[in-house]
């Protein structure tokens, strides 16, 4: 049996576990040699992108007709999902939400904490084991870095873990985010990722899906990223040096200009104000520059796609959604299945996918 720690022996095995280089901690999330926690980009490999692609292209085909969409609507209907969204959230809440009942599960949610008893003074650990009480598996999108790794950390020692999925934790990872950003590339490249030139486009600093995109092109051959931002919100050091020690070539520049003609996709992203530290800070920075307008149109490939995780102020201009080549929309609803495709294989289900 194992002991139980006081608050600060858990507080000062969480912190030195924390900062374990994640080759060291990679095991503790994972059973029987699968992804049990799905918490960085970086557990993200070839081998699982690619089935993950594959059990989400055969769930859009079956479920078109009523009889497919029951059948896998009763693979999954013994489980239940909490979605745990204490930060603002449209698309990621909707797509796990309608994710879970493609697969027929049951779900609940809490979508602000003070709705929950955290506002009478329960700590958060206390309140994420109350969730594993009830349901099979905990989606959480949450303000702090690192708080979905210490949900997943926490309840591995109990002896009643489910798995958690990490729907966005501060300005660190998004890595279902860059799962469907990296399934829209997939499908739009038709399955040729490799050698492709990625520009990534605005808040880089600050930007989770950015970062954790940048994790999953270790995956691919031939890869080179243009990171385009203003000097304020360039890209932090440890995704450079993640690439570095990957091989994979990257340029930084504030001229988007410069850039476009060469690129195979951009990824735009919005400024991540809400992470300012004094209150205003992202408003002293021009982020014209780093809009993309209707005339760019003019200067991209034919080929070149266009993305962005949304949602969206100014830096796309709506002229473009018309364009063939703006493929937000559908990278949107990628979302949803890729997710759904995650869920069965975290419940390996995927087998009776076919
Ligand atoms: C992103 C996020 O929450 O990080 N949105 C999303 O999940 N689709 C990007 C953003 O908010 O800018």
């Amino acid at each position: 049996m194992e002991k139980t720690l006081t608050k600060n022996e858990s507080e000062q095995n969480w912190e030195e576990f924390f900062k374990l280089d994640l080759n060291e901690k990679m095991d503790f999330y994972e059973r029987e040699g699968k992804i049990y926690d799905c918490l960085f980009a970086q557990q993200l490999s070839k081998k699982l992108l690619d089935v993950l692609f594959d059990i989400a292209d055969k769930l859009r085909k079956i479920t078109k007709e009523k009889e497919g969409a029951d059948y896998i609507a009763s693979l999954l209907s013994h489980k239940r999902a909490m979605l745990y969204f204490v930060q603002p959230s449209t698309r990621t809440f909707l797509s796990f939400l309608n994710a879970c009942h493609i697969m027929g599960m049951k779900t609940s949610e809490i979508r602000d904490s003070s709705t929950s008893s955290e506002v009478k003074g329960e700590s958060h650990d206390d309140t994420v084991r109350t969730f594993s009480s009830y349901v099979d598996i905990i989606i959480m999108r949450h303000p702090k870095p690192g708080s979905a790794e210490r949900t997943a950390w926490l309840l591995n020692k109990t002896n009643r873990p489910v798995p958690v999925i990490n729907a966005g934790s501060g300005k660190d990872q998004h890595p279902t985010q860059a799962l469907l950003d990296i399934y829209t590339l997939h499908r739009q490249f038709n399955g040729n990722i490799d050698g492709k030139r990625i520009v990534m486009v605005g808040d880089l600093k600050r930007g989770r899906t950015v970062r954790s995109l940048s994790y999953l092109m270790k995956n691919y051959k031939d890869i080179s990223i243009d990171f385009v931002s203003p000097k304020e919100f360039k890209m932090e050091r440890d995704i450079l040096d993640f690439l570095k020690n990957h091989n994979i070539p990257y340029t930084e520049t504030e001229d988007f200009a410069s850039v476009m003609p060469q690129a195979d996709a951009v990824y735009m992203t919005r400024i991540q104000d809400e992470h300012d530290n004094i209150s205003g800070e992202s408003k002293k920075v021009d982020y014209s520059p780093f809009y993309f307008k209707e005339e760019h149109l003019k200067i991209i490939k034919p080929s070149c796609i266009l993305l962005h995780p949304l949602p969206r102020r100014f830096e796309i201009d709506a002229q473009a959604d018309k364009d063939e080549r703006a493929v937000y929309w559908r990278q949107e609803r990628n979302g949803m299945w890729i997710r759904a495709a995650l869920m069965a294989y975290i419940f390996g289900i995927e087998k009776k996918i076919k």
